[in-house]
C-alpha cells in the first residue's frame, strides 16, 4: 500500500516516524510544505489551498490514502479535502479524549497552533469529551519555528516555554496534550516544567492505528524496525520525500531527515 503523509514542515515526520514503527512494510510519500511553513499563522483559505494542491500532488504519485499529519490543516481543511477527493483522507486530532479518560481530577493542558485553537473543530471536541472542564488551551506558535531550525533544548526554547507557561500553575496539571505535530521534538524540554508523573500525549500512535484500521493493514510488533538497522534504512530509502513538491535528494537534506528521525526516536517514549 502506498501512503501519502503531509504537513507544513517537519512536524509530519513524527507521524511518518510512527508509521515506520507500526507499519514498516508500507511505501510512503512524505511531503513537507517548507515554502509555506508555518500554517499556524496563515488564514484558513490559504491553508485549504495548499492542502488541496498537496493532495493532488500525492494522488498523482499514486498514493492509496493520505494522512494530513498536521493538526492545523486538519482543523480547517479535512472536510473540504474529503468532499473533494475520493481516496481515504485521515487527519490528526489532539489526544484530548485519552487524556481525559486516562486521568482524574487534575487539569489537562492542550498546546497547539493559534489556528487550531481558534477553530471550531477543537471546540467541538472539547464540548464532546471535556465534561468537567479540565482542559486549558495554549498557543505555542514559536515552537514550530524552533523545530524547523532544529533548536530543541536551548536557552531560547526554555525561556519561551517559561514565558508561555507563566500564567499557569503547572503543578495542577496531570497531562500535556501535544496538539501540533511539530511539538514532539521538545518532549524532554516540557519535562523540565511539569511534574515527572505528568503524561505527555501526542496523537501519532492513534492516527497510525486508525490508518491501519481504515486500510486493513496489520500492525507490526512495535519497535521491531529500529532494533533492525538494516530494515530501518531500507524503509527510509523506500520513502520518497518532497519539500513543497521538490524531491529531496541532496546529501545535506537527506542527512537532515536522518538527524530528525534520530531525534524523534530519542524522544518517542519520553
Ligand atoms: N505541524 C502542524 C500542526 O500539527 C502545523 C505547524 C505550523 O505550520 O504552524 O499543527
Amino acid at each position: 500500500m502506498k501512503i501519502g503523509i503531509f504537513d507544513s514542515g517537519i512536524g509530519g515526520l513524527s507521524v511518518l516516524h510512527e508509521a515506520f514503527h507500526l507499519l514498516p512494510d508500507q511505501e510512503y510519500v512524505f511531503y513537507a510544505d517548507t515554502d509555506h511553513v508555518p500554517y499556524g499563522l496563515k488564514t484558513p483559505e490559504e491553508i485549504r489551498g495548499y492542502a488541496k494542491e498537496i493532495v493532488e500532488f500525492l494522488i498523482d504519485k499514486g498514493v492509496d490514502s493520505v494522512v494530513v499529519a498536521c493538526n492545523t490543516a486538519t482543523s480547517v481543511a479535512i472536510k473540504y479535502l474529503r468532499s473533494t477527493f475520493s481516496i481515504p483522507i485521515l487527519g490528526m486530532e489532539p489526544a484530548v479524549k485519552p487524556a481525559v479518560e486516562g486521568t482524574e481530577k487534575k487539569r489537562i493542558m492542550v498546546m497547539a497552533t493559534p489556528v487550531t485553537i481558534r477553530e471550531d473543530k477543537l471546540k467541538d471536541l472539547l464540548h464532546r469529551v471535556d465534561e468537567n472542564h479540565r482542559v486549558d488551551l495554549l498557543a505555542m506558535p514559536k515552537l514550530v519555528e524552533f523545530a524547523e531550525e532544529e533548536v530543541y533544548e536551548s536557552k531560547e526554547v526554555y525561556s519561551y516555554l517559561e514565558e508561555q507557561f507563566s500564567d499557569f500553575d503547572l503543578s495542577e496539571y496531570c497531562a500535556l496534550v501535544l496538539g501540533c505535530t511539530h511539538f514532539n521534538y521538545f518532549k524532554p524540554a516540557y519535562r523540565r516544567f511539569f511534574d515527572e508523573n505528568t503524561l505527555v500525549i501526542d496523537g501519532n500512535n492513534g492516527t497510525i492505528r486508525h490508518l491501519a484500521d481504515v486500510m486493513g493493514l496489520e500492525l507490526s510488533r512495535d519497535n521491531e524496525i529500529y532494533s533492525d538497522p538494516e530494515r530501518y534504512i531500507e524503509t527510509l530509502n523506500r520513502t520518497n520525500y518532497y519539500f513543497s513538491g521538490r524531491p529531496v535528494n541532496s546529501t545535506d537534506e537527506l542527512d537532515r531527515l536522518k538527524r530528525l528521525h534520530k531525534r524523534l526516536e530519542e524522544v518517542r517514549n519520553n
